[in-house]
């Protein structure tokens, strides 16, 4: 997980408040889906603020939500959790201005400094927010009530540019759409990230009038109000102009997502000393850990809270998704594994799935096109060939022939399957759930078993019946049939 410093800029002369405006469509976006929702590093938009304003105080963040509130509301309460969150409705999208006007209630009285942020602003960094209240508190000292967060781009475009006055001071900002020709010139631009004196501000904003090309309460009208009317407005010049870049399009959202991986390999590869064969091409989410010396190939993808231990190679075309693999595992070509856990020394495909809550104990294998569901599979256990194993509970040193399933589902309800340890399931077997398979038992092949198997028993048939009884040293005790001497019945591929 990305740590990020916890800063105690609570402590300061007065409360810090963080209130961050989510309520806008994104119309920019074209989607149906409101912008802050939008996925990068397999996370939402909006989540990567809220930990970061998390790591900043610790009052309940302020979040100002109207499209797809209930949505956006829940995203927020999933990364917030325990720390809380507050929201404020903001019912017609007029604006930034508006959207803070409508946290007035909440906050205008708190006589706190408010850092207000934007929720399509993922990338920003506690760090640097930390600097700028810093500045803020430094500067209102001297009388500043509003330190604006600030940076040149050599393509500026779509942003609201600072103008300042001959002697370089702040003089107001001016959006794109209502910029002069040679305003547009102007490269310094407002990344969209401000302190405010609460009173102050809010005093301000009654004054915003919604006089320019869109029509809209602008919130970048307040720092040119507060100049105008003789108060200090102070400017934190940023250097990296990634990490205060907002989010409008889908060109962004995919050039944001292929930085915030490159900072994640990165990260894996010099502090966690993990191997990616191709960078270019491995996905991994901010939130995944990966051991060391582990081997990752091309078109891998590691999504979610996956862990991962020391020693692991996975090769190309796998996913994995919010699961836990110990140390030493192989995952072969082409496997899915989703909410599922595999302990150490396991090897997994090619083309095998593993899903809700599959575990694999330490040195189990499962190989090609194998499925498994809400399954145990025990410590040495091997399934390695077109199999389905679901609801199934499977022993220590059991083989699986290939094509066995078990046959979990009545159409109704779904069964369970147990089979205790050193059993041989024949190839093409049907378990037909409910069913149990006794303690080193074996059924032969193509049987389809519809009762309980007892221990040191071997089956056979449709429906399989008893063949033949192994005493302790696993010589018939009484021999059935003579076909209890044929091979065949337990016969598999390897
Ligand atoms: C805004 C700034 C611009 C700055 C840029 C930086 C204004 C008027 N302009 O422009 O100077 O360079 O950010 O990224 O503020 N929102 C609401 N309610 C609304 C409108 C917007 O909650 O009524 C939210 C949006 O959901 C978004 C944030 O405010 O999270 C910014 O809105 P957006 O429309 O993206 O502003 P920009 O045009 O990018
Ligand atoms: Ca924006």
């Amino acid at each position: 997980m990305e740590k990020q410093t916890q800063f105690t800029p609570t402590d300061g002369p007065s409360p810090l408040d963080v209130l961050i405006l989510a309520a806008g469509l994104g119309t920019r976006m074209r989607s149906r889906t409101a912008k802050v929702l939008h996925r990068l590093g397999g996370r939402p938009l909006i989540a990567h603020v809220c930990r970061t304003a998390a790591a900043l105080t610790n009052r309940p963040i302020y979040v100002v939500v109207g499209h797809q509130a209930e949505q956006v509301e829940a995203a927020v309460r999933e990364e917030l959790g325990e720390h809380g969150a507050s929201f404020i409705t903001q019912a017609e999208q007029r604006g930034t201005g508006d959207a803070v006007m409508v946290a007035r209630d909440a906050l205008a009285q708190a006589g706190s400094t408010l850092l207000v942020l934007s929720g399509d602003v993922p990338l920003i960094r506690a760090e640097t927010l930390g600097a700028l209240i810093q500045q803020h508190r430094t500067h209102r000292g001297r009388g500043a009530t509003c330190t604006m967060l600030t940076v040149r781009l050599e393509d500026p475009t779509g942003y609201g540019r600072i103008v300042r006055d001959e002697d370089g001071r702040f003089q107001k900002i001016v959006e794109q759409k209502d910029a002069t020709a040679e305003e547009r010139q102007i490269k310094e631009i407002n990344a969209g990230i401000y302190c405010f004196e609460t009173r102050t501000l809010f005093h301000a904003l009654e004054r915003v009038q919604p006089l320019n090309v869109q029509g809209e309460y602008y919130l970048t009208d307040v720092p040119g109000i507060l100049r105008a009317e003789g108060e200090d407005v102070s400017i934190f010049l940023h250097t990296d102009q990634r990490e205060v870049s907002g989010i409008n399009t889908r060109v962004e959202l995919a050039e944001f997502e292929r930085i915030l991986r490159q900072r994640t390999l990165r990260r894996l590869m010099l502090d966690g000393g993990v191997t990616f064969i191709d960078p270019q091409h491995t996905y991994v989410s901010t939130d995944a850990q990966i051991g060391r010396d582990c081997v990752i190939y091309p078109d891998v993808h590691i999504e979610g809270n996956t862990v991962i231990g020391d020693d692991c190679e996975i090769r190309s075309g796998t996913r994995i998704t919010d699961s836990r693999i110990g140390n030493g595992v192989r995952i072969k070509d082409h496997c899915v594994i989703v909410e599922s856990e595999i302990a150490d020394g396991c090897t997994v495909g090619p083309s095998a799935h593993l899903r809700m809550q599959a575990k694999m104990e330490a040195g189990a294998a499962v190989g090609n096109f194998v499925e498994v569901k809400k399954s145990r599979i025990g410590r040495k256990s091997k399934a390695m060939h077109l199999t389905y194993l679901g609801d199934a509970t499977i022993g220590e040193k059991t083989n699986i022939g290939a094509g066995t399933i078990t046959c979990n589902y009545d159409g109704k309800n779904k069964h369970e399957t147990v089979i205790e340890d050193e059993v041989k399931i024949g190839s093409d077997t049907m378990l037909v759930a409910p069913v149990r398979v006794g303690r080193n038992s074996v059924t032969g092949a193509g049987s389809v078993v519809t009762k309980d198997v007892p221990p040191d028993t071997l089956v056979a048939g449709v429906p399989a019946v008893v063949k033949k009884r192994f005493s302790e040293n696993k010589e018939a005790t009484k021999d059935e049939s003579e076909t209890m001497k044929d091979e065949s019945l337990v016969a598999q591929p390897e």
